[in-house]
């Protein structure tokens, strides 16, 4: 069994982690039947004849089984599928973004120099893994003033129309697009006997790295309903796993939900095993660094700022989409 070499080890060891991260995945977004590879007709394998040195010296042809260039390609687009960048941002992206003023380029800055360091960060677990924009003057602060107070506030401190979305998702793809990661996985036995290999157990490989992008809005709707549904909490559970679990988590206008005290328990479990476990959250919010532990809770919050240090921005500007000669 030794001459299959690590052609085939690597392959099986892929397959097995794709399956393992499609059954982490949403479900609607599984499977991709639409791809068809004539090279391997999606079987993934590609067999060639390979002569090899017998132990008595006799050369002998053997199949052999290396990976299909279409494997890599369908995992992208599947990752693509469950990352969730929303339609509209399909195509942010940073040669796109344009850097008129100082908040664009604080944001423009912020997030290259956290890309450039990002492989450092998933490589070492670093406890300071995370990226956060916030308002410099939170809505929930404006929103409490009156009158003109509350009118001057709106225009002195915007925080709408930055293009911190569009850059959260341009680093959405930028990561599925470069970022490996390496993983233990427990070879199965039954993957073993399948293909009647003799693999050991335990097989570092590496993987593309998986992306999240939630809007705090849908999805702290989608966990407070999938609580009620009646399916023993299964839709729950999926959703706190995955958003708990993803290597990078991409969360959109955080604290934007309405506050309930069920909801800051949820903020609290997510971030905190994030924390745990040094997985890294980017976010944005319109809060700042004082109303968004009002909206997501003080623990939560402080676990948050604490995970990005120093990479944490309040920013306030001119909306993009108000700007002159639009
Ligand atoms: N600097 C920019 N260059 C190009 N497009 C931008 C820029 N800033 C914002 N946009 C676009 O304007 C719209 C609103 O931006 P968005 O990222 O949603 O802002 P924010 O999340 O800060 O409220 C999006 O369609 C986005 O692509
Ligand atoms: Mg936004
Ligand atoms: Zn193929």
């Amino acid at each position: 069994m030794q001459h299959l070499g690590t052609a085939i080890q690597e392959v099986m060891a892929r397959a097995e982690a794709m399956s393992k991260q499609s059954e982490n995945s949403n479900s609607q977004t599984e499977h991709s039947a639409d791809i068809n590879c004539p090279d391997c007709n999606d079987t993934g394998f590609i067999i060639e004849k390979k002569e090899q040195t017998q132990p008595n010296g006799e050369v002998v042809l053997k199949d052999l089984g290396r990976q299909c260039h279409c494997v890599r390609k369908k995992a992208l687009k599947n990752a693509f599928k469950n990352a969730l960048i929303p339609d509209e941002f399909k195509n942010a992206r940073f040669d796109n973004y344009e850097i008129n003023t100082d908040a664009q380029q604080t944001l423009f800055d912020a997030i290259k120099e956290y890309l450039k360091d990002f492989p450092n960060i998933i490589e070492d677990e670093s406890e300071r893994n995370s990226l956060g924009f916030i308002a410099a003057f939170g809505e929930t602060r404006i929103r409490s003033l009156q009158g003109e107070a509350k009118y001057q506030a709106k225009e002195d401190h915007n925080n709408f129309g930055l293009g911190k979305t569009h850059l959260q998702m341009a680093a959405a793809k930028w990561i599925l697009n470069r970022i490996r990661v390496r993983d233990d996985i427990e070879m199965n036995a039954e993957t073993n006997k399948r293909f009647n290999l003799d693999l050991n157990t335990k097989s570092k490989f590496d993987r593309g790295c998986q992306v999240l992008c939630v809007s705090d809005i849908t999805f702290m709707d989608d966990l407070t309903s999938a609580k009620m549904a009646g399916d023993g909490g299964e839709t729950f559970k999926n959703l706190l796993h995955n958003a708990i679990n993803v290597d990078v988590l991409i969360w959109d206008d955080l604290g934007k939900a309405k506050y309930s005290e069920s909801k800051e328990g949820l903020y609290y479990q997510i971030i905190n095993e994030r924390y745990l476990h040094k997985r890294p959250i980017i976010f944005s919010s319109n809060e700042d660094k004082g109303t968004l532990s009002e909206k997501i809770g003080y623990a939560a919050s402080s676990r948050l700022l604490g995970m990005c240090g120093d990479r944490l921005y309040a920013v306030e500007g001119e909306d993009y989409r108000l700007r002159r000669g639009a």
